[in-house]
């Protein structure tokens, strides 16, 4: 049975990919300090409470558990804060990285998945935005995402062996069929969360930030991706690189978006609530349209999204929110 040790197990994409590996018969084991994740999220495997910066921690759990490949999820991944505490984000995003990269070379081992994001491209010069794009991030967040990305390539420059895949995520969102795990992050600010928080009745409006950009209907557009489809991503790149397959970048979105008005529309269809929404300015930082060119996922890891349904998505989102 193939072992993976995956870091940030325990939050809400990670504890998707865990699920994902159990299904299929992996062993896994998560480390996770449990900072925005939760212990009743790790579905599968053993949960290894421990913090990223402890190395003689990390150590521990790897030796003992010797596995096979690693996939790094643990991160924090707030924009606004990155902006307020960039070190918080180069600390835990990219010094993280290398501290696990450190030890995993002091054990041997050589294949590597990293949870990448689409923040590394800033605003990106044209779209759809493939892998060759320069990466030009505009916050810390992206920046220590993209740095962590540099020391990949660099390593894998220099070690014929070590072979890593990064997968560069749009907007991830959705949850587990059975409503067993989703988004349970509370400060959350992702647009279909707080869409459907506001169904619920958390909140009394939800904020449309800006409404006139250059969109047919002046709101941003976005590539919103099924966190199951995201995990399918992360199998096929494991068994890629467990076959073989060479270090390589790649998209995870469905390579077409929905503007915001569509996703209040779409939430407010699934729910069946009409609840209110206020126009405000815009968000510092958002780029107008994001979109992926994902046909490289697909040529090359055979990647086929199953998901591809910004109803269906909410709806499993409002399903989970709805439990909560
Ligand atoms: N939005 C609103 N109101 C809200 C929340 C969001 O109008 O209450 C808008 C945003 O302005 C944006 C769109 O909805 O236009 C999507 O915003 P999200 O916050 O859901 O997602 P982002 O596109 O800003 O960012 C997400 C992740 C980042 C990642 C990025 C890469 O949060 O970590 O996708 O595409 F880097």
């Amino acid at each position: 049975m193939r072992k993976i040790f995956v870091t940030g197990g325990a939050g809400y994409i990670g504890s998707h990919i865990v699920k994902a590996l159990g299904e299929k018969g992996y062993d896994v084991l998560t480390y996770d300090n449990l900072s925005s994740g939760n212990e009743w999220a790790v579905l599968y495997g053993k949960l290894f409470i421990g913090d990223l910066a402890d190395k003689d921690a990390v150590r521990k759990a790897i030796q003992d558990f010797k596995p096979d490949a690693v996939m790094h999820f643990a991160a924090s991944i707030v924009v606004p804060e990155s902006v307020k505490k960039p070190l918080k984000y180069y600390r835990n995003n990219t010094v993280n990285t290398l501290n696990l990269l450190d030890i995993m070379e002091e054990e041997g081992l050589s294949k590597f998945i990293f949870s990448s994001t689409a923040a590394v491209y800033g605003i990106p010069e044209s779209i759809p935005v493939n892998e060759d794009m320069l990466m030009n991030p505009i916050n810390p967040y992206g920046t220590s995402k993209m740095m962590a990305e540099c020391i990949l390539e660099d390593l894998s420059s220099a070690y014929d062996d070590f072979r890593y895949v990064s997968l560069r995520y749009f907007n991830v969102a959705g949850a587990d069929y059975q409503g067993r795990i989703g988004q349970a992050y509370r400060e959350s600010t992702h647009l279909i969360t707080r869409a459907l928080k506001t169904a619920k009745g958390e909140f009394e409006k939800l904020q449309i930030f800006g409404t006139d950009y250059t969109t047919p209907d002046g709101t941003c557009i976005r590539d919103y991706i099924h966190v199951d489809d995201l995990a399918d991503a992360h199998l096929s790149a494991v068994e890629y690189l467990i076959q073989g397959g060479k270090s390589d970048i790649f998209n995870c979105g469905y390579g077409h978006g929905y503007s915001v008005r569509e996703v209040v529309e779409t939430a407010r269809k699934v729910t069946g609530i009409d609840f209110q929404t206020e126009e405000t300015g815009r968000r510092e930082g958002d780029p107008v349209v994001l979109i992926a060119d994902s046909s490289k996922i697909k040529r090359v890891l055979k990647w086929q999204p199953r998901y591809d349904d910004l109803e269906y998505i909410i709806k499993t989102a409002w399903e989970w929110e709805k439990k909560r």
